[in-house]
């Protein structure tokens, strides 16, 4: 049987997909956020998941104002990283599990009654390749295998955390419920705390986001009910990505074990967070 070995929530920063790209990763600049990742990658490396559904947002690049999924799931065998303006990132291929992704879709919508967009044709951008790179480097291949589960938190009105957080929990009755033996990884992403623009631009909270993940371990429930606007206004105009990673939360179950945390700022003009977290049943 299929199950979930563990969760892991990051930042996507384009920024730090650059300096991996661009060779900077030991810059001063850059050294501590690089450095705070490695046990997390060992981690990945001793667990060695098979697949990882990795929840992300696209950011007006696959989806535009024609077509916004609230929730998209990548249902193909390749994802190729996208072009966002100036060329494809030079990472590795996104390789899919086509049946895993059939039978979540088939779990989701049938048994729990959960609308979800199959989305065929995929290009990912740096929302779901810059987690891929903080996770493992720069692999000549992708260690495993990626089902892109993307998010609508950019046009208003995006799903309620306790939405997130009950898809998660779907999602793990998806994968117990698949017969083939594979170890699955969730991971959530976005956040922490950020805004691009307007006069706030540059907001950061630490103290919301250190709140955000000690809730996100102990009391998953009660960061769900959350509503948006506090997001706006304590984390900034991009903060409610981290809704995402309650996806990530609920598929994990009741009681977690947090293995590893990193809180970083700044990168870009984002905070950036990192947890791992494994279910304890
Ligand atoms: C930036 C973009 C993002 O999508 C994000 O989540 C954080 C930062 C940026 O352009 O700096
Ligand atoms: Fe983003």
């Amino acid at each position: 049987m299929a199950r979930i070995i563990g969760g892991l929530g990051t930042s996507h920063v384009p920024a730090i997909g650059a300096a991996s790209d661009h060779g900077k990763t030991r810059d001063d600049y850059w050294a501590p956020l690089f450095a705070g990742y490695a046990p997390a990658r060992e981690w990945i490396r001793r667990v060695d998941p098979d697949v990882a559904i990795i929840v992300y947002n696209d950011h007006a690049t696959a989806f535009s104002l024609q077509l916004i999924p609230t929730f998209g799931l990548g249902m193909g065998d390749e994802f190729p990283p996208a072009d966002e303006g100036y060329g494809p990132r030079q990472v590795p291929m996104v390789r899919g599990d086509a049946e895993l992704s059939w039978h979540l879709a088939e779990s989701l919508v049938i048994n729990d009654e959960i609308d979800i967009t199959f989305v065929n044709d995929l290009h990912v951008d740096h929302g779901l390749t810059v987690p891929l790179t903080i996770m493992c480097d720069r692999p000549d291949e992708w260690p495993f295998k990626v089902i892109p589960l993307a998010v609508n938190v950019i046009q208003y009105p995006q799903p309620t955390g306790h939405r997130c957080l009950e898809l998660g929990r779907a999602i793990r009755r998806a994968v117990d419920s698949y017969p083939e033996d594979l170890k699955v990884l969730v991971v959530g992403t976005g956040g922490m705390s950020h805004q691009l623009q307007g006069e706030r631009a540059g907001l950061i909270n630490r103290e919301f986001d250190l709140a955000y993940l000690d809730r996100l371990v102990s009391d998953p429930d009660a960061q769900a009910a959350v509503p948006h606007v506090d997001y706006l206004r304590q984390a900034g105009s991009e903060g409610l990505e981290l809704i995402m990673w309650l996806v990530m939360r609920g598929a994990l179950g009741g009681d977690v074990r947090e293995v590893y945390r990193h809180y970083h700022v700044p990168a870009s003009n984002t905070a950036a967070g990192l947890i791992v977290l494994e279910p304890t049943a």
